[in-house]
């Protein structure tokens, strides 16, 4: 069996947890140079056991709305001159979502992904090909370092223009392909259209594929069409983005890097740890963040932690893959959106009315985001052109706040239906 930090890697379980124990010790110490933090605690004392984190030591949970709270600088413990790169939620209302880096944390962060990379078998010789977005999106870059650290030929080709993404894998001979599950059912019906088969006309070797939920049989599926083996990518930007959790060959959940982050798994409602094996929320600590540490950040996302040790020799926990959030956020494209976004949007505009719905559905084997909206009773009754302006108006405020291009349908006044009690505005009939 091959590592990429053998040691590290197949540590103990009693020296790993001593691991964890003195870098939380050394976050605490440090996190307190924070605004935010310096308000909740004093760093005085170290911690014995992991478990004081929660019962002698009673260390609060941090929420995303915490951080945008203190946005922008609250959660610094270093000057600005430090930090190299931050990294950001998309939205052009409210408060994103940011984390900042230093010059320690990228080379950390790469290091983890160069890992998680190797773990799932990608090699210096492969020709890697990053499907997803650069910039403030943190799979571009993220991924990037850490192909780059392995050493493997990096293809930084981005997302979209699906047969330009053909094309350069037949020109340089792509082994690894990394892109959200949903996107390579779009990307394989473009191969189909231009005649090209990926199983045997590519060099194709494995698929990475993350960044959004899917099923086992989603993955069966992908596996099926590209005549590979595709495994799952874990990672949040809070917590870096990708280089979280990874598979490993066997495919059997996704080993999380305890060196880099503490793992509890709480119920989402009274918030006490649950059981290894019973699903909760997966709330992470930073070990090895400097600019920003994120001490017990709720992550909102469903998970286990697999019971029992897995034969690639790893003793880095596995968690199981992603089932469901605790919140009401949706991932389309690639995108995090949460549907007070789009109402946010909707409430600046005088002409809509108070009801709208949004339907997540899969179009010739695209996801698309189908916004409905009531518009007021003395505007519906208005010329075709002006509806159609606003369609086009809102259509682009909408794109500007999540980045991905809706579809965007005026209605009448009354036509949405109303349920009882707490509106459903989310309907997800995707089938990818
Ligand atoms: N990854 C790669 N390409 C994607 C994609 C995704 N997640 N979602 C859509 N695309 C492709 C489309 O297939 C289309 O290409 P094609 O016409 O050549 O097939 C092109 O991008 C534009 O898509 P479209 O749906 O028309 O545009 P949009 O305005 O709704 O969305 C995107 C724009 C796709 C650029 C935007 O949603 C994006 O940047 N998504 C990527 C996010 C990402 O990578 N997240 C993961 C980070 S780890
Ligand atoms: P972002 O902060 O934009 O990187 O988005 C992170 C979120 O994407 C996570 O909190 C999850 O909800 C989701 N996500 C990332 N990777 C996966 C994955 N492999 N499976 C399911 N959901 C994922
Ligand atoms: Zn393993």
């Amino acid at each position: 069996m091959e590592f990429w930090e053998k040691e590290l890697e197949t540590l103990p379980q009693d020296k790993l947890t001593r691991l964890q124990l003195d870098r939380l010790n050394l976050v605490i110490q440090s996190a307190v140079r924070s605004p935010y933090y310096r308000s909740l605690f004093s760093g005085n004392g170290d911690l014995e056991s992991l478990r004081d984190i929660r019962e002698v030591n009673g260390i609060p949970f941090t929420t995303k709305q915490h951080l945008r709270d203190h946005f922008p600088y609250g959660f610094l413990t270093l000057p600005r001159k430090e930090l190299i790169r931050l990294h950001s939620s998309s939205g052009t209302t409210g408060n994103p979502t940011v984390v900042f880096h230093n010059r320690h944390d990228i080379d950390s962060w790469s290091n983890l992904m160069a890992r998680s990379l190797f773990c799932a078998g990608v090699r210096d010789t492969d020709v890697f090909q990053n499907i997803v977005g650069y910039g403030l999106f943190t799979g571009g870059l993220g991924f990037q370092y850490g192909i780059e650290r392995l050493g493997a030929l990096s293809i930084p080709a981005g997302a979209g223009n699906s047969a330009r993404q053909i094309k350069l894998m037949r020109d340089y001979g792509t082994t690894v392909i990394h892109a959200i599950p949903s996107y390579l059912a779009r990307l394989y019906d473009v191969f189909l259209a231009e005649g090209v088969n990926p199983r045997t006309d590519t060099e194709l070797r494995m698929l990475i594929i993350g960044a959004e939920p899917h099923t086992e049989a989603q993955r069966q599926r992908i596996q099926e069409m590209f005549g590979v083996k595709a495994y799952n990518s874990f990672g949040l930007s809070e917590m870096n983005g990708p280089g979280v959790a990874f598979e490993c060959e066997y495919q059997n959940g996704l080993h999380i890097w305890e060196d880099a982050f503490l793992v509890e798994i709480v119920d989402p409602e009274t918030l006490e740890p649950v059981p290894d094996g019973e699903y909760g929320e997966l709330v992470m600590t930073t070990l090895d963040r400097q600019a920003m540490p994120l001490i017990r950040y709720r992550t909102r996302d469903i998970t286990r932690i697999l019971p029992g040790i897995c034969p690639c020799g790893r003793t880095h926990r596995r968690i199981d893959r992603i089932t469901g959030r605790t919140d009401d956020m949706f991932i389309i494209k690639g995108c995090n959106i949460y549907p007070m976004q789009v109402e946010g949007i909707l409430l600046r505009v005088a002409e809509v009315g108070s009801d709208y719905v949004i339907r997540l559905e899969t179009i010739d084997d695209q996801d698309e985001m189908i916004v409905e909206v009531e518009v007021k009773k003395d505007w519906f009754r208005g010329d075709l052109l002006f509806l159609d302006q606003l369609q086009k108006r809102l259509t682009h405020m909408i794109r500007d706040e999540v980045l991905v291009t809706p579809r965007v349908k005026l209605v009448e006044p009354g036509s949405i239906p109303k349920g009882e009690g707490k509106a459903v505005r989310v309907f997800d009939n995707r089938q990818n």
